[in-house]
This record gives structure tokens, sequence and C-alpha cells, in this order.
């Protein structure tokens, strides 16, 4: 079975795209299995309301922790706890239910997009899961192990269960690594909120239940919701997933993929002269050395002129000396 992705989103119709191209091919070939679901399905007032006005004041809406909760519980198959006044769950916690990370948690429902939670059958299984799940990585003979995206000391841990991602404009960053480390997550579940926000206590909760949470901003400006930030980052796991590109070493060359996170060197194709435009002679030398040299350069000027941060973070002592000329 492949990865199992759960989206919840008061806009669960925005989604309805991911059963074109690409990633309509993938889930037919059972690479993914998506489900979006529709946040006012676990409401029960009749205006089916999901926010409510800041406590402290300020401008906006909010979302609310219960319909929140309901959902998210539903979707986890976790009984509700009352948490004690130090931020845990009191005794009978979910993370004794076997929720903690590597727990397999299945759910299934109906396949209409925004299928309500009661079609929904939830099937937990607390198997801890230390095995399986192969290095998802292009099986080409050029992805040797040292070659693979983020081997280095700080790789990413395989082998995830569930993960629960909330995207937030005020939250880290959300990197190539994360991509990498959550293409080898067993299920991935997205909670879109609006741009005013959640109430904070909501990943906070199921942080405290055992359930791997994290939230990623995709860049630093405001969209007004969450649900083209989840596409983004669902575009980025989901193409890591082997079998996803028609040709997976292109996934290991780009930008942003290996140990080192670089600019990628500048692309030309025939004509050789076009317009009166070249392309730099050393690419129609046949000099396979020189033409390494000449990209590995190019890419190390232009992510310096262009994402100095990026240089700042590179690891000296594994450039060559050649590197450190450029
Ligand atoms: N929601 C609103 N803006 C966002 C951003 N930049 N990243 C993630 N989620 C968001």
């Amino acid at each position: 079975v492949g990865m199992q992705i759960d989206i919840v989103s008061v806009f669960p119709e925005y989604f309805d795209v991911l059963n074109l191209s690409l990633f309509g091919k993938a889930q037919s070939k059972g690479l993914v299995s998506v489900h979006a679901h529709n946040l006012r399905d676990w409401t029960h007032d009749v205006h089916h309301s999901v926010d409510d006005t800041p406590v402290g004041g300020g401008a906006g809406m909010v979302m609310k922790p219960e319909v929140w909760a309901e959902c998210l519980d539903d979707l986890l198959g976790l009984e509700p706890r009352e948490m004690n006044a130090d931020g845990e769950s009191d005794s009978n916690s979910n993370a004794s239910a076997g929720v903690p990370d590597g727990a397999d948690t299945t759910v299934t429902t109906s396949a209409a997009a925004g299928g309500s939670p009661s079609n929904g059958t939830v099937v937990t299984a607390a198997e801890s899961d230390g095995t399986g799940d192969a290095e998802h990585l292009p099986a080409s003979d050029s992805a040797s192990a040292d070659t693979v995206p983020n081997s280095d000391s700080q790789a990413p841990t395989h082998n995830l269960g569930t993960v629960l991602i909330f995207p937030n404009p005020s939250a880290p960053l959300f990197t190539q690594r994360d991509a990498t480390e959550l293409s080898h997550a067993k299920r991935l579940m997205f909670g879109c909120g609006r741009y005013e926000g959640y109430d904070a206590r909501i990943p906070e909760y199921y942080r405290a239940q055992g359930v791997d949470v994290r939230e990623y901003s995709i860049g630093d400006y405001v969209l007004n919701g969450g649900e083209v930030a989840v596409s983004v980052m669902l575009e980025a796991i989901t193409r890591l997933l082997p079998g996803f590109m028609g040709n997976p070493e292109s996934i290991v060359e780009e930008s942003y993929t290996g140990s080192e996170a670089l600019l990628e060197h500048r692309q030309y194709t025939r004509p050789a002269v076009w317009r009166g435009m070249g392309v730099p002679d050393v690419l129609l030398s046949g000099d396979h050395g020189k033409v390494d040299r000449f990209r590995r350069d190019e890419a190390l000027a232009r992510t310096d002129a262009i994402r100095p941060d990026l240089i700042e973070q590179l690891d000296c002592t594994q450039l060559s000396k050649a590197d450190r000329k450029t």
C-alpha cells in the first residue's frame, strides 16, 4: 500500500486537481491515496462555524479547537482526553494507546472528496514499526549510498509513521530536507487553517498525545489559507516517492537535493547559436571533467550571488580545494 494522505480544509474541492496529471497517475498506480475532508462535516451547529474571535482581542478570526479536535480524533482514531496543568494527558493517555512515533494508523473514508466522517471506518493498529520501508530513493546506478540526498549527519529519520502537518506563516520554513524526510512517512495528515490562524492548543494537544506534529511556512509571505501551502508541500514530498517520477535521476541532481543545498547551474539545449547567442564553449568541448568543473563553479557563484544564506550553511570541510577557489 502506498502513502496515505488526508487533507482537512473548509475548501476540500480545492484538492480536486490532485486527480489530474502526475498525481492522478500516482493515485491510480497505488503509490498514494488522497482524501480531502471538509472540516465543517465535524461541526454540530446550524451555521457550521469553524472559527471565533481571538481571545485577548484583535482583528480577524481564529479556528476553534473543538471542531478540529473532533475531526482529527476521528481521523487518527483517538479518544478525547483532558489535559492536566502540566500540559500532559491524564492517565489512559492516547500515547500509551499506541499512537506515538511509528504507530500505524489506518483510516478508510469514502472515496469522495469531503466525505463525511459518518461513512469513515477507522482502524487503529498499534503495531510498532522498526522494519521495512526501504530507502525511498531513485533506484539508479548512480544513487549509491554516498550520493543519496541528505546522507550527511543530519540525515532525516526514516520509517515515520503518521505525521500531522499544519501550514503556518509563523512557523519554520519548509525545505527540501523536510520533503525528503516526510516522503518516508506512512501517512500524512494536513490541516489547512485560515491565515489568521488556528488555536495554538491544537498542535500542542496532539503532540502531547504522542502524534508527530509539524508546523511549516512555505515562504515569507502571507496566503489566505493553508490550501496552497499544502499543495506545495504535497508536491515536493510525493514527487520523491519511488515510481512517482518518470526519470528518477532528475531528482538526485537538482537544486537543494544533495547534502549541500546549492542553486543549479544554468541549462542550455540546441542550437549552439540561437538569435546570435551562443552557449558557453566548454559545454561543447566534450570534456566531461571540464564541464563538471564549469557547472560546479557556476552553481557556487550563482548561489553566492543569489542566496548567500545557503553559502553560509555550507559545510566548508566538504568543499574541495577547487570549490574553495570559486
Ligand atoms: N498560511 C498563510 N500563509 C502561509 C505560508 N506562507 N506558509 C504556510 N502557511 C501559510
